[in-house]
Formats: structure tokens, C-alpha cells, sequence
């Protein structure tokens, strides 16, 4: 039997094999049903067929392996992450939960629980092909609706024509929905400064701030450079330029508020035309949900205002809008236990990042623990772990069974 560090380094090892799986290469780059998800599912079905797991990849493209439980009809234990990654992403962000997932199923060697083990790599989480999120999680959870399955990427093509694509058939989705849960536990890295300030290798996550993303669109007149004077111009770059700066200075007056706005999309986009039009997103978190809506109220109103002052049409389009997610009380109990069982300091705290435990959390009960991201650093290739933190991460993990097992007994 490998040791937990034996044990972590084959995670880490697995991370990077899949991190050279990407559909940009010299990047780390894979996007909902990309090519790359393909050769990713094949690298992962192989694992868990090694470990015995009965292996399905469901209608929202997620790859789902089951170590069953002592007893037919046994309630399922999730635990999973996602396999899609944001541009140009580190080897860790999502497929460290799922690695990890699968090196606990096989430290189980064999032993079947009071309750069945399904790992689960969710297909999209990150909102990057789309421009929403949690894909894949709101199959598992049973909340795709209508206006997520007709979303339509940078081609046209929508949810449901890429699902065909991938030759998955959309009519089944239902069937991707879980039932039976007992709960749901998910391995992340903490992907900020807080564990590592704080000289901690691990973070049980208390609560999930709430998050709004939206795409707000600033409309002028495209004109030319040389010609055309100031007092003439609507130009949307500058007043979304301008916007921007009053985003950013209202998240920095404002306690805890994150607000980014982490892309645009400028139109006709020559260096001797004047924008005619900018496409911005806008990312907005805090963990309490009427500070959160106070302050995308107050951005989206100074847009307007910028916009009437510059003579720009301005107006924007939800994404998303997830309520802060509190982790279950049951869950976090085993889980400090387990923590502190194998001699670690139990450190509750807060995710900045969003994760499909919150979608999860809708269905039942769920819990995250989170691991140290040396530098702070994440959304970028420099994203690693600590190898004794994987090791603590694993032999919490087969703790956390114990007591879930041990309450089941
Ligand atoms: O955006 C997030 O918080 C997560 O990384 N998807
Ligand atoms: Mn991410
Ligand atoms: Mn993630």
C-alpha cells in the first residue's frame, strides 16, 4: 500500500499529464466538448476502468466513474470537480478534485462502503465557451433550462448543437440529473492568499461568495482617427475605458467586494478607427448578497450615465446570478473532524472563487476543502500545490469517508 505522499505525487503527476491535454498548444486551454475534453475523457475513463469503476459520460458531457457501495440501492457520495479550464489556465484549477477523487476511491483498495462513491468530472464550469457557467454541475443537479441549452458560443452554435456535436444525444439530459445523494465533497485549491499567509496546508470552506456576470454593451460610432475632432466623437472604447476606472474605484471603496472586468470585445478594432462599439463583461462577488446587488446596481448605473453623457447607447445582459452558498452544517462537522483527526489546525473560510459545489448545494448536501495555492496564484500556469498538502488532502479525504461510514454503521 503507497503512502500519502507516494500517493500525492502520482495526483500530481496525473495533473500535469492532463494539463498536456489542451486545445491550444503551449497553453493550458480546454473549453466545454473542445477536442481536448475527448482526449481528456479517454485519459480519465482509463483510470477509473483501472479502479474497477463503472464508467458513463452523460448528456452534459460529464465523465462519471461509480465505486459502488456494499449494498445495491446504497446512497451515492459525489465527489468531483471540473475538467475545463479558463485560457491560458494552471494544472490544477478543477482536476485536482477529480484526481484526487479517484486516488481515494483507490485507496479504498477495494473496500465497499454503507454508501456508493461516484467521482464526477464536471464538463464546463468555468462559463468560457458559453459566457455561463456550471454546465455540467446544473445537469448533475437537474437545473439546465431552456435559456442555458439555446446560449450560443462565439460561432452560433448553441448548448444543445454542441452537445450533438460531441455526439451526445441533448433529448437525455434528464438522465444526467442525480438522485440518491448523500452529499457532495470537493477537492480545490484555494486559489488565493489566504491558507498560505496563514502558513496553513488546508481551508474547510465555510461559504461560497455569490457572484453576478454580466455583458454590458456600449454603442457609439465608429469614425475616423485622423478626422473626426473630439466634440464629435461617441466613442464607446472611452466611455467603457471610463466606466471601467469607476468599477474599480467602487470595489475598492466597498469592504471585501470583488468586481472585475476581465474582457472586451472592440469593434471594428483598427488603431485609425474610432470604436463604434464595446462588448465588456463584468464579474461581481462578495459574500453577501444585498452588498453584492447594491453594487452591480450602482456599476450598471454609472454605464448609463456615462453613456448619456457621451451620447453612447449603453445596455447589458445577465449571465449569471448565484447567491452566496453556504457549505451544509453535517458535512463541515465531519469534515473539521476529519481535518482535525489527522493532526491538522482546522481553519474555516470563505471562497472568493466560484465552484460547482454551489450548484451542487442546491441538491444536497455539499462541502469543499480547499489547499494552499503557493503564491497565491491561480487562472494562471504558474497555479501549483505543495506536495504535503496533496498527502493531507488525501489522508483527509479517507478520514472524511471513515466518518461518513462510522455515522452509517
Ligand atoms: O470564476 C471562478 O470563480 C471559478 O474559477 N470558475
Ligand atoms: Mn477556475
Ligand atoms: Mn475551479
Amino acid at each position: 500500500m503507497s503512502t500519502w505522499i507516494e500517493q500525492a505525487e502520482r495526483v500530481i503527476r496525473r495533473c500535469a499529464e492532463l494539463a498536456r491535454i489542451t486545445d491550444e498548444p503551449g497553453h493550458i486551454t480546454r473549453t466545454f466538448l473542445s477536442p481536448a475534453t475527448r482526449e481528456a475523457h479517454a485519459c480519465l475513463r482509463r483510470w477509473m476502468e483501472e479502479l474497477g469503476m463503472a464508467v458513463r459520460l452523460d448528456s452534459a458531457g460529464n465523465l462519471r466513474g461509480v465505486h459502488a457501495g456494499a449494498q445495491p440501492g446504497a446512497p451515492t457520495l459525489y465527489l468531483g470537480s471540473h475538467i475545463d479550464t479558463v485560457p491560458h489556465a494552471g494544472a490544477f484549477d478543477g482536476v485536482l478534485g477529480v484526481v484526487l477523487a479517484l486516488a481515494l476511491v483507490e485507496a479504498l483498495d477495494g473496500r465497499r462502503l454503507q454508501f456508493a462513491v461516484e467521482v464526477v468530472a464536471f464538463s464546463e464550469e468555468e462559463g468560457v465557451r458559453f459566457g455561463v457557467p456550471f454546465i455540467g454541475s446544473r445537469a448533475l443537479a437537474g437545473t439546465v433550462d431552456a435559456d442555458l441549452l439555446d446560449r450560443r458560443d462565439a460561432s452560433g452554435k448553441t448548448v444543445t448543437d454542441a452537445i450533438r456535436e460531441f455526439g451526445l444525444d441533448p433529448e437525455r439530459l434528464p438522465e444526467a440529473a442525480g438522485d440518491g445523494a448523500l452529499g457532495y465533497l470537493e477537492f480545490h485549491i484555494e486559489q488565493g492568499p489566504v491558507l498560505e499567509a496563514l502558513h496553513l496546508p488546508l481551508g474547510v470552506v465555510e461559504s461560497i461568495v455569490g457572484q453576478s456576470r454580466f455583458e454590458v454593451l456600449f454603442e457609439g460610432q465608429a469614425n475616423h482617427a485622423g478626422t473626426t475632432p473630439a466634440q464629435h466623437r461617441r466613442d464607446a472604447l472611452a466611455g467603457a475605458a471610463e466606466w471601467i476606472g469607476r468599477v474599480e474605484r467602487e470595489a475598492c471603496a466597498t469592504a471585501d467586494l470583488r468586481a472585475t472586468v476581465g474582457s472586451l470585445d472592440v469593434q471594428p478594432g483598427a488603431s485609425n478607427v474610432i470604436a463604434g462599439c464595446v462588448r465588456a463583461t463584468l464579474d461581481v462577488r462578495h459574500a453577501s448578497d444585498d452588498i453584492r446587488r447594491q453594487a452591480v446596481a450602482s456599476m450598471l448605473d454609472a454605464a448609463a450615465q456615462i453613456g448619456e453623457r457621451r451620447g453612447l447607447a449603453v445596455r447589458w445582459e445577465p449571465r449569471l446570478n448565484q447567491p452566496a452558498t453556504p457549505m451544509h452544517r453535517s458535512l463541515l462537522a465531519a469534515l473539521d473532524r476529519a481535518v482535525s483527526r489527522e493532526g491538522f489546525p482546522v481553519h474555516r473560510m470563505t471562497s472568493g472563487a466560484g465552484h460547482d459545489a454551489m450548484v451542487m448545494a442546491q441538491k444536497c448536501p455539499s462541502a469543499m476543502l480547499f489547499l494552499r495555492s503557493p503564491g497565491g496564484i491561480s487562472h494562471h500556469p504558474d497555479e501549483t500545490v505543495v506536495l504535503g498538502d496533496v498527502a493531507a488532502a488525501l489522508s483527509v479525504g479517507m478520514a472524511f469517508l471513515e466518518e461518513l461510514e462510522a455515522r452509517r454503521a
